[in-house]
């Protein structure tokens, strides 16, 4: 079975739960296929630190060999997995000490890390990423979607950082499109356009240049200039077909967690980057002592499964249960496009604000003040009908792909890509 999905977990600051997220995350998603989580938060190590599993190998041994990671993976010992719940997880653990090739990646090194998760046997893998925004982590992500990003009301700088991985990858994927150099440069008549692109994309990504606040003054900027061009809908495609996915964490309330953390998320997004990325909240985890506790005891609150004889039904395993049994990863096709203007002239932001609350709203309505462990059962449920929704470069990716990779799939996806597309997403119905 060859890998068929990749999911990035990023944040952009430490101390949030995002190992602590990726972990559970990754317990829960064995069990609707196989899932490895993979390490690479190299700084910290904290998968073998909050699993209390043998490690015979890790990512030094591989890497050193050359061996493919499925050479490298844990298992969850029974006295974690007594049941065998989980024997569709593993991990492969970060190197025990910090090394210099495994704190700042060579390229080398970095290319032989992706080819290496994309070689894995699994459905799934889970990819913890270190926190930040510097090309340790921007090079593993995916270059059309945010992959998930974890982040808390408690921790505002975290956020704003979060929305900036958001406006580094878009931009990151935008200067490949319309390099001077790039792909529609090849194009006839496009050239001049391209020059002016570059101008005030500069300006854009420029946050004290306050004149082009945001990719879509820009692109009206664009349309009056060239009207609906080429390069003014591809544009416009590849900002609506952005989509950001987050999970929040350390939850204590659905009004806390819109003001402090939703909104100046949604905000910041609108802002400095555009109101119209789509966004999917995939969920919460509340704030509880039980998670701390079994992060110390190194047994993941995911595998606290009730006891054999106990008359609780465990709402993950009925839950996760229901969607093993679903085939559901077929690959939806994209939507017919909508005329430039139409999409130009649709922009609302107190709407999109909006509709983040209604989504904690309809959360917490469907689900109340929700066990921890009920959560991830959730996210993943969440998680998966946006794999079944969603065109595959919108959630997660089928394989990660290294910076030279990038290009060659940006333009295979110009010809898709289209303005209607992550709108009639972002409307359907939630699960
Ligand atoms: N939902 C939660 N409730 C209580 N404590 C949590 C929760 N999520 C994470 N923690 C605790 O917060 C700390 C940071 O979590 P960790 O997953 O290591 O964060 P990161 O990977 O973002 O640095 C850990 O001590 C962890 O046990
Ligand atoms: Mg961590």
């Amino acid at each position: 079975m060859a890998l068929r999905r990749v999911v990035t977990v990023a944040s952009g600051k430490g101390g949030v739960g995002k190992s602590t997220f990726a972990v559970n995350y990754a317990l829960a998603l064995s069990r609707v296929g196989p899932t490895v989580l993979v390490d690479l938060d190299t700084g910290t190590s904290s998968v073998r630190n909050t699993i209390n599993a043998p490690v015979e190998r890790d990512l030094y041994h591989l890497c050193r060999r050359g061996a493919p990671l499925d050479r490298g993976l844990t298992t969850l010992p029974p006295r974690l997995d007594p049941k065998g719940l989980f024997r569709n997880f593993a991990f492969v653990a970060a190197p025990q000490h910090a090394m210099e090739d495994f704190i700042n990646f060579s390229e080398v090194r970095r290319d032989q890390l992706i080819a290496a998760i994309n070689g894995l046997q699994a459905t799934f893998a889970v990819v913890d990423l270190r926190a930040g925004l510097d090309a340790q982590v921007l090079d593993f992500l995916p270059h059309s979607n945010s992959g998930i990003l974890v982040f808390t009301p408690h921790h505002p700088a975290a956020t704003m950082a979060a929305a900036e991985i958001v406006k580094a990858l878009l931009f990151r994927k935008l200067r490949l499109l319309f390099a001077a150099r790039g792909p529609l440069a090849e194009r006839a008549g496009i050239h001049r356009q391209l020059g002016t692109i570059n101008a005030l994309l500069d300006r854009v990504e420029d946050s004290y240049d306050e004149e082009i606040p945001n990719l879509d003054a820009f692109l009206l900027d664009l349309y009056h200039a060239f009207g609906d061009a080429e390069v003014v809908q591809a544009l416009a495609a590849n900002v609506a077909s952005f989509c950001v996915h987050f999970v929040l964490n350390l939850f204590d309330g659905v009004h806390e967690t819109f003001d402090g953390a939703v909104a100046p998320f949604v905000r910041s997004l609108q802002r400095h980057v555009s109101a119209r990325l789509s966004l999917h909240n995939l969920g919460w985890i509340v704030t509880s002592p039980e998670v701390h506790r079994s992060n110390q005891e190194r047994r993941p609150i995911v595998l606290h499964v009730p006891a054999e004889g106990s008359t609780e039904v465990d709402p993950i395993q009925r839950e996760l249960d229901a969607l093993a049994r679903q085939a559901g990863l077929d690959v939806p096709s994209r939507q017919q496009p909508r005329p430039i203007k139409d999409f130009l002239l649709s922009i609302d932001p107190e709407r999109a604000l909006y509709d983040q609350l209604e989504v904690l709203n309809a959360m917490h309505r469907d689900k109340g003040a929700m066990r921890v462990r009920d959560n991830f059962a959730y996210i993943v449920r969440r998680a998966m009908h946006l794999l079944a929704t969603l065109p595959p470069d919108q959630f997660g990716q089928r394989r990660l792909l290294t910076p030279g990779e990038i290009l060659p799939s940006l333009l295979e996806s110009l010809g898709g890509a289209t303005p209607g597309s992550a709108a009639a997403a972002a409307a359907a119905p939630l699960p």
